[in-house]
């Protein structure tokens, strides 16, 4: 069996895998319950002064038979005492001394708010704090979760200012609703964050009732926008956490969330960089136990690949995600179809024909049977009939590369540059 323990930025948890700030670790029942059911790490539901929460505040999106596809809320931080939290962290960290407590917190953007809020929170005795600068509503409007998130300078300043008070790690919880998640994963580390943890959730609607004609969900018939999370956001935020893994100006620990719902998802973030993930949608739809089949699936994942550590998959796919600019333009695939599985339902023989290049002819064979096959030369290897067909091996993409030498498209605008300073105009066509 590999190690599964991680270190992130100096928090050590036995497993990588946390609960993230929400309703699963809104009390020391709950957390003390999910740490007995295996769960690594939890951070706290933020805490900051106390709010009024609506009802009704959830919602899901149900897709295709599958249930809560996607989670929205409009629930804000902690509704319960300050002290009440205290009193729960200290005894829950006094039961679980290996077990790491992270504090997630969030307060007006003023100096002496943040020092206060941060002495009392690291008295009881926490492995470190999370910054919330990602509750995309209610908070928000009063100039503190993705309000401040969204704004760097706002980023930088309040880390600075919790870095003054703090004696635990730091990690600052990023808001996705922002053009470049980088730009305030930086601001960050120039305050001093010692890790990041993204994504919180993302700005959402979740439906309208169109009997009713009330948003979903609503509250006394009116709604505001929500924060969205689940396995509909995962692309979203891997895409997001691997923007920063490969940023040389962030380089400091992350911690993946969004969407994680199994050890596999878990793979895949910590591939693209993080040291550890946070789950809520999952743990909310299923309960604590899902964390078993998280630890046995990763356990069996790291001995099969034959690796004693969870730690060795840091980053392993980070340095093959890259600018579009930097991908192969004579690398090529075509799709090819298994007329022995095939089941002849004729679906990629429509998407092709429809969407894409019209490159799957239906033929006839000695017998008199149709069947469908491929015109190589004119598929332009897009994906799109291997990803509608519904027998699983029917369709393969080959890899069918030429004799032409890998090019890129920076490479071949700054072959073309050259070309152009030497005025070689012919040579330019050719390129
Ligand atoms: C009902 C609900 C309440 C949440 N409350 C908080 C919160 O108080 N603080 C926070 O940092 N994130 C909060 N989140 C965001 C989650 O911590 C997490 O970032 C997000 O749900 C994405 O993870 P998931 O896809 O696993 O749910 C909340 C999420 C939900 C669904
Ligand atoms: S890969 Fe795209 S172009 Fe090629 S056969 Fe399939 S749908 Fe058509
Ligand atoms: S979609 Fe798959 S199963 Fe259906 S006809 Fe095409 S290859 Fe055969």
């Amino acid at each position: 069996m590999a190690d599964l323990r991680i270190n992130l930025a100096g928090i050590v948890s036995p497993n990588p895998f946390w609960l993230a700030s929400a309703p699963p670790t809104n009390t020391g029942y709950q957390v003390q319950r999910a740490f007995e059911a295996g769960w690594g790490g939890a951070v706290w539901k933020t805490l900051g002064d106390p709010i009024i929460n609506t009802s009704s505040r959830f919602a899901a999106i149900h897709f295709n038979g599958q249930r809560v596809a996607g989670f929205n809320n409009i629930e804000l931080i902690t509704d319960r005492p300050l002290e009440i939290n205290l009193k729960e962290i200290y005894e829950t960290k006094k039961r679980f001394p290996n077990h790491a407590i992270v504090v997630s917190l969030m307060v007006e953007p003023n100096r002496e708010k943040w020092h206060e809020i941060v002495k009392k929170v690291e008295a009881v005795g926490v492995d470190g704090l999370e910054l919330n600068f990602g509750c995309p509503h209610g908070m928000a409007e009063r100039g503190m979760g993705a309000a401040s998130g969204q704004q760097p300078d706002l980023v930088e300043v309040q880390t600075m200012w919790v870095k003054e008070a703090a004696t635990t790690p730091v990690i600052v919880k990023l808001t996705p609703n922002i053009t470049d998640i980088t730009s305030t994963a930086k601001a960050a580390v120039r305050g001093g964050a010692d890790a990041i943890s993204l994504i919180n959730t993302i700005n959402s609607l979740a439906g309208v009732d169109i009997d009713s004609w009330n948003t979903i969900p609503h509250v006394g018939g009116k709604g505001s926008h929500g924060g969205y999370c689940g396995p509909a956001v995962k692309p979203i935020a891997l895409h997001m956490v691997a923007d920063c893994a490969r940023n040389p100006e962030v380089g400091v620990p992350i911690s993946g969330i969004g969407g994680i719902s199994n050890w596999r998802d878990a793979v895949e973030f910590m591939l693209m960089g993080a040291t550890g993930v946070q789950v809520c949608t999952a743990a909310m739809h299923h309960g604590f136990r899902i964390v078993e089949d998280m630890i046995d699936g990763l356990n069996n994942y790291l001995d099969e690949k034959g690796l004693a550590s969870v730690t060795e998959l840091i980053g392993k796919s980070v340095p093959r995600y890259s600018d579009w600019g930097n991908l192969d333009l004579n690398y090529a695939v075509v799709a090819r179809i298994d007329t022995d599985t095939c089941i002849n339902c004729n679906k990629c023989h429509i998407a092709c024909e429809d969407t894409s290049h019209q490159c799957i002819d239906m033929l006839t064979d000695d017998q008199g049977q149709s069947y469908l096959q491929v015109r190589e030369e004119d598929c332009v290897g897009c994906n799109l009939c291997a990803i509608v067909c519904p027998v699983d091996g029917a369709i393969s993409m080959i890899e069918v590369s030429g004799n032409d030498a890998p090019m890129t498209w920076n490479e071949r605008q700054e072959a073309i540059g050259k070309l152009s300073e030497g005025e070689d105009s012919t040579k330019k066509e050719a390129v």
